[in-house]
């Protein structure tokens, strides 16, 4: 089968290749899916390179690029819930191929209202910002957020989940394409970050220009002028809670919040890893899933599928250099295999 194996890790995305190498060996334990979708996230930029804080542990060549995708399944345990012919969308390393065994656990069956493309971009996203604003931050009907990171992956599915729990969102990005996008998704309000003191401009726009209820950070780079704690420390009101789910660092180095700051606003600080969540305390990831999926039920929330099409394995590169580039928006996402190519399912 073709895949992107990261045999070693590379300096420049431009020099991810596609391989040709043996499937997965059948494990009884697993479900085999034929990928139809991966998509194209931050952390894949960083694990190609070995700049991700898994790499020094978890995660080491050889191993398959590509953490989330959507496909068909081909084969499974007669006692697993899913069925050869199932749509199915999850999280799992790997994606950049044409065909994975992975654990039932780390699948979803695509709602029927969705493409394989459409369950693909929301992926692992939906549940990790629910976990986020909903688990840790505690959002309720009736507070007001700052999203920042609003166009991302996860961004706009933060956007959605907050209105969908009756919050009021303030949503910072980088342009005006991306404005227009989270505004269509329900940002009340939209804020760019490259506007010099982006922070007075949020406290404007809340009750009393006291500042927001809460902060979800979903950033993957540091500002050129401070970092984003700090910025959400100055957006915040007295006693208001910040979820860091960004990895934000420039060139490496970690962002440093002076703590008179925190004590100054009565800010409890909150930090959010869904995967590491998982490993410790599997029940808080299930709860996670399970109330964002009643949101996608009732029709709360929805996909948001970065326009460009990136058709192959071989396009993978050219994607996360995109993402990199700051021009994709939502959820960009990688056509492995046509939806209805060798399986009886069309769409
Ligand atoms: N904690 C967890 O469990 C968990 C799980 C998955 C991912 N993550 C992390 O969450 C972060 C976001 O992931 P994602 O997939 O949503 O990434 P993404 O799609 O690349 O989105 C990143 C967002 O950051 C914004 N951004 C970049 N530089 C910025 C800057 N200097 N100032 C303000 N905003 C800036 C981008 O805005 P513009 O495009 O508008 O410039 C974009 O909206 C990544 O760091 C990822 O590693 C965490």
């Amino acid at each position: 089968m073709k895949a992107i194996l990261i045999k070693q890790f590379v300096s420049d995305l431009a020099d991810l290749q596609v391989s040709d190498i043996a499937p997965p060996k059948q494990d009884k334990s697993k479900i085999q899916v034929q990928i139809t979708h991966a998509a194209v996230t931050h952390v894949d930029q960083l694990y190609a390179q070995g700049l991700h804080q898994n790499n020094k542990r978890h995660i080491k060549p050889p191993f398959i690029l590509g953490n989330e995708f959507s496909g068909i399944v081909t084969e499974s345990n007669p006692l697993s819930p899913f069925k050869p012919g199932d749509r199915v969308f999850g999280g799992a390393l790997g994606a950049y191929a044409e065909h994975a065994n992975v654990s039932a656990d780390t699948l979803r069956t695509v709602p029927q209202a969705w493409s394989n493309l459409q369950a693909c971009a929301v992926g692992s996203s939906g549940a990790i910002s629910y976990g986020a604003l909903i688990s840790v931050a505690g959002l309720r009907r009736g507070e007001c957020v700052l999203i920042l990171g609003a166009s991302g992956g996860l961004g706009v599915m933060a956007i959605q989940i907050a209105k969908a729990v009756g919050a009021r969102v303030i949503a910072v990005v980088g342009g005006e394409d991306k404005a227009d996008m989270v505004r269509k998704i329900g940002a009340d309000e939209v804020v760019s970050y490259r506007d010099v003191d982006w922070e007075e401009s949020v406290r404007g726009k809340t009750a009393g220009g006291d500042g927001v209820e809460v902060v979800y950070d979903a950033v993957d780079q540091l500002t050129e002028r401070v970092g984003m704690v700090r910025s959400a420390l100055k957006c915040i009101k007295y006693r208001g809670r910040i979820v860091i789910v960004g990895f934000a660092a420039r060139e490496g180095k970690m962002e440093q919040v002076a703590m008179n700051r925190v004590l100054l606003k009565g800010a409890a600080i909150y930090g959010y890893r869904f995967g590491e969540d998982g490993r410790r305390d599997p029940r808080r990831v299930v709860d996670a899933w399970e109330g964002f999926m009643r949101l996608v039920d009732c029709g709360k929330v929805g996909p948001v599928v970065y326009e460009r099409s990136y058709d192959g394995l071989g396009e993978v590169a050219r994607a996360l250099l995109d993402v990199r580039e700051h021009k994709t928006w939502g959820r960009a996402v990688v056509k492995v295999r046509s939806e209805g190519e060798q399986s009886k399912v069309k769409l």
